[in-house]
């Protein structure tokens, strides 16, 4: 996850200066780990300091949906950015973060478990 964060900081600066090469290749890191989220969370890790959520694994079926739409929108930026286009590129980026935040925001607690 703190990977996630420094691709989508690196996604964001190549944008602004239309790196496409940089947009792609971050863009498919974000979409290898997206393929990985569901087996970071093996049932019974909400042990000790978390910000996971029982959710996870009561919802277990969405979670894995929303790895699955982080992965989709990912590949798709890095379409975008492959074929350079402008529109798309900024559309695909705001997507991703979309998915992001609606996962956070159904299985990710605000503080940390003590
Ligand atoms: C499938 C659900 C899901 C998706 C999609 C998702 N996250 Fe997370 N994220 C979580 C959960 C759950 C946690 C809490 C993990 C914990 O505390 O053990 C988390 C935690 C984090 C953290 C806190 C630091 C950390 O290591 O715990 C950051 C930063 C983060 N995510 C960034 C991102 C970014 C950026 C994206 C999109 C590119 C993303 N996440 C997509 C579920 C998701």
């Amino acid at each position: 996850m703190k990977g996630n964060s420094a691709d989508v900081k690196a996604i964001k600066g190549a944008v602004e200066s239309k790196d496409y090469a940089t947009v792609e290749t971050k863009a498919k890191d974000i979409m290898g780990t997206a393929d990985k989220i569901p087996s970071l969370f093996p049932k019974g890790s909400d042990k000790g300091k978390t910000k996971a959520t029982a959710a996870i694994w009561e919802k277990s079926d969405e979670f894995a949906k929303q790895a699955k739409n982080l992965s989709k929108a990912s590949g798709e930026l890095a379409a975008a950015a492959k074929s350079k286009d402008d529109t798309a590129v900024a559309a695909k980026f705001k997507a991703v973060g979309e998915v992001c935040s609606s996962c956070h925001k159904e299985f990710r607690a605000d503080k940390y478990s003590e």
